[in-house]
Order: C-alpha cells, then sequence, then structure tokens
C-alpha cells in the first residue's frame, strides 16, 4: 500500500506540473483527493492491516494529502494568475491613441457643379439673381410670352396651388421679375440657380429639379454674343477640346430659338449609347429674348436686343461626371455622395 500511494502521489504531482486550466485542477482534485478519489479508494484496505501499519500508513496517507491539497492550491493560484494577467493584456486601452476623427460633411454634387456654374459666368460680369419657387401664372407663363391655351404650357406639365399660383416650372420667370426692377438701365447680366417643379419622374426626370438661367440685355446684343458666351462656358466645364452644335428649336420667349448640343463627353463625337449614336448631347435651350418679352420686362425692343438661356443641373452633372440616373442624386446614399 505504501508502494501504491508513492504512485498515486507521483501521478498527482506530474499531472499537477503539466495542468494548465482551473477545470483540470478541480479535476484533478475529485479525482485524487476527493471522497471517490483514489487515496480514499486505497484506504479502503486500511482494514485489512494490523494498528501499526494502520497508523503509520494513515499518517502517510494524511502527509501525502496535505503535500498534494497544498500543490493543487498553489496551481490554483497560479492559473488564476495567468488567466488574469492574459485578460489584463488582452482587455488593455491604450488611452494614447488618437481618437477617431469626427467625419466632415461635403458639399452635395449638385451643389458643387451650381457653384461652377455660378463662378463661370460670375467671372465674365454676370451677377445672380432669384425668384420665388412658388410663382404667379404671369410670371411662369404670360410675361414669357405663353398666354393661356397656348400650346406651348403643354410641354412644362405644372403644380398648380391655385388659378393663379404654381410651382415654377422653369427659371425663366425670374428674366421678367429683374427687367422690372432694372428697366430702363443697360446691360442686365444676370444668373438664376433655383429649383423648378415639373410632374415628371423617371431615371432622367424628377418631379423637382435645378436650372440655372442667363439673361442678358443691352444696345446691340446680337447672336454672336450669345455663341461666343455659352461657346466659353462649355469649354469651362467640360474641357477645351469641346465642340458645339446649334439647332434650330422654339421657345415662346425667345426668337429665334436654338437648343446647344455638345460633342458627346464620352465618345467625343464618335457615337456611342450615351449620346444614341448621335455624337452629340443636348444641353441647353437659349435664344434672342422675344421682343414681346422685353416691353412685358419694361424695355424698349427698339433701343435694346438680349439673349437668354436655361440648363438644368442635374443634366449637366450626369454628363460631366457620366451617371446614369439622375434618382441618385436625391437618395442622399454617403456610398454616392462621396465620391464628389
Ligand atoms: N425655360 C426653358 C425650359 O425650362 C429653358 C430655356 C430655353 C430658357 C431658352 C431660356 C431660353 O432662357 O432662352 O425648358
Amino acid at each position: 500500500m505504501r508502494e501504491k500511494l508513492k504512485l498515486i502521489k507521483k501521478n498527482a504531482e506530474e499531472k499537477i506540473a503539466a495542468i494548465g486550466s482551473l477545470d483540470e485542477v478541480n479535476d484533478l482534485r475529485v479525482k485524487t483527493l476527493g471522497r471517490k478519489g483514489e487515496i480514499t479508494q486505497l484506504l479502503r484496505g486500511l482494514k485489512d492491516l494490523n494498528a501499526e501499519e494502520r497508523s503509520e500508513i494513515g499518517k502517510i496517507a494524511n502527509e501525502f494529502k496535505v503535500h498534494l491539497e497544498q500543490m493543487i492550491n498553489q496551481k490554483t493560484e497560479e492559473i488564476k494568475h495567468c488567466e488574469l494577467d492574459s485578460r489584463l493584456a488582452r482587455e488593455k486601452i491604450d488611452v494614447t491613441l488618437p481618437g477617431l476623427p469626427p467625419q466632415r460633411g461635403g458639399k452635395h454634387p449638385l451643389t458643387q457643379i451650381t457653384e461652377e456654374i455660378r463662378d463661370i459666368f460670375t467671372g465674365l460680369g454676370f451677377s445672380v439673381a432669384e425668384g420665388p419657387e412658388i410663382e404667379r401664372d404671369y410670371y411662369n407663363f404670360e410675361a414669357l410670352n405663353i398666354p393661356r391655351d397656348h400650346p406651348a404650357r403643354d410641354m412644362q406639365d405644372s403644380f398648380y396651388i391655385s388659378e393663379d399660383l404654381l410651382l415654377r416650372t422653369h427659371t425663366s420667370p425670374v428674366q421678367v421679375r429683374t427687367m422690372e426692377k432694372t428697366a430702363p438701365q443697360i446691360p442686365v447680366k444676370i444668373i438664376v440657380p433655383g429649383k423648378v417643379y415639373r410632374r415628371d419622374d423617371d431615371a432622367t426626370h424628377s418631379p423637382m429639379f435645378q436650372q440655372v438661367e442667363g439673361l442678358v440685355i443691352d444696345e446691340r446684343i446680337t447672336f454672336a454674343h450669345l455663341k461666343g458666351t455659352l461657346m466659353l462656358f462649355a469649354q469651362k466645364i467640360f474641357g477645351e477640346d469641346v465642340r458645339v452644335r446649334y439647332r434650330p428649336s422654339f421657345f415662346p420667349f425667345t426668337e429665334p430659338s436654338a437648343e446647344m448640343d455638345i460633342s458627346c463627353v464620352m465618345c467625343k463625337g464618335k457615337g456611342c449609347r450615351v449620346c444614341s449614336h448621335t455624337g452629340w448631347l443636348e444641353i441647353l435651350g437659349a435664344g434672342m429674348v422675344n421682343p414681346r418679352v422685353l416691353e412685358f420686362g419694361g424695355y424698349d425692343p427698339e433701343k435694346v436686343t438680349g439673349f437668354a438661356f436655361g440648363m438644368g443641373v442635374e443634366r449637366i452633372a450626369m454628363l460631366k461626371y457620366g451617371i446614369n440616373d439622375l434618382r441618385l442624386f436625391f437618395d442622399n446614399d454617403k456610398r454616392f455622395l462621396n465620391q464628389f
């Protein structure tokens, strides 16, 4: 029995030395020292020994038990210590690390394009005018030579608030609003950025969109001034090598009227899907101010002439950045907006 006890002790000591977790320590404690443990089992055999041997073996067994108990306790402390150390190391916070920088907002791409357009024209001596988004029928249509029941009204299906009030369908009403304030002074050179509203909604039309209007009035203003100004504008926005062309068109408030195309920004005029294989992209409407509009505004068409133009900001941004869905501008998805 003495030998067996020694063996148990030796085995237990080896195991204790090799153990790495608290669970294993507890296991070992139960198996060796527990009520059904190895030593207790062995000591059942004491009753077969004589009194002398019994007391001697009992003494040894007790010593072993105390000894192993101590070793196990010590190991437990060691492991607890180790675990605490590694947890502290794991959970260490470096308070000297720099913090997360706050995310900075940026200007919306449409704001950027509007500012770019504005800067080009203010650089040419234009000033910026504004008008109301809720507009009177008179300024939105009548004073622009679009009388009631004129078929040209159908081009711009509108949101009416009352018989006389509507959400403006274009920025052109600010032409006459401005003339009323400036007449008969010359020159007039304004651009008008602003929101406009139409009953349209698809991949290239939104019920709310933005335009920039332009108006120049002075003595002896000709179509050449219009062409020179808009050519320069196109080059500044789309690059020096852009080409432009004018197609005859119709607007009640200009005579003659034209639409200006630029050579396709994608294929440089060779023909592709974006330009429907024509090589050209329409970017704005323009013309010489109709004499009747000058009269509505208080100017004498015998003394002054003018030119005007109007462009869609979203359309210019889409062409410039190669964006195929207008609605991306209004979705407020940061993955899209962060690219600008
Ligand atoms: N107001 C027109 C539209 O929204 C655009 C336009 C065309 C404006 C010709 C002008 C112009 O000033 O001369 O469709």
